[in-house]
């Protein structure tokens, strides 16, 4: 059977803690979830998808190394935190052709002044922010018609 199209969506800091994390910001539901939601998705579009999530920044860049190594159709990345200080995150962004999708459960431009900076949003494909776990979801539609 010939390989599925696969996205590569990658979760970074404090995001492994979602369900307990403040909830009335972030949602109740868990990373594996909305993982779950994801799997469910991806079948009906005929893609694959790979689920990862670190708190080190690191990983995340090489991740979206890998993402265009191995052919990734595109990456669903919700950077966390690091979403408002990686100049590392930009550049790897910058430096793969593979699209990449900001997504934010919550609307950061609603919140403190330190989260409006995002050095994500001018290297990526789109934005999508503040619909909770269904901005996966969205994101996923998108990166099928990419
Ligand atoms: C977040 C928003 C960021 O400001 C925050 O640091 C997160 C989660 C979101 O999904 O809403 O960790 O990326």
């Amino acid at each position: 059977m010939a390989t599925l199209p696969t996205i590569f969506v990658l979760n970074g800091p404090n995001l492994n803690l979602l369900g307990t994390r403040e909830p009335e910001i972030y949602g109740p539901d868990t990373l594996d979830d909305i993982a779950g939601a994801l799997e469910d998705r991806a079948r009906e579009l005929g893609l694959a998808i790979d689920m990862r999530q670190s708190n080190h920044e690191g990983h995340l860049v090489d991740w979206l190394h890998e993402a265009q190594a191995v052919g990734a159709k595109a990456v669903i990345l919700n950077a966390g935190a690091y979403t408002h200080t990686s100049v590392a995150l930009h550049d790897a962004i910058k430096a793969i052709e593979t699209p990449v999708i900001e997504v934010h459960l919550s609307n950061p431009q609603a919140r403190e002044s330190f989260r409006r900076r995002s050095y994500i949003s001018s290297v990526a494909r789109g934005t999508i922010a503040g619909l909770g776990a269904l901005g996966y979801e969205l994101a996923l539609d998108a990166a099928a018609r990419l």
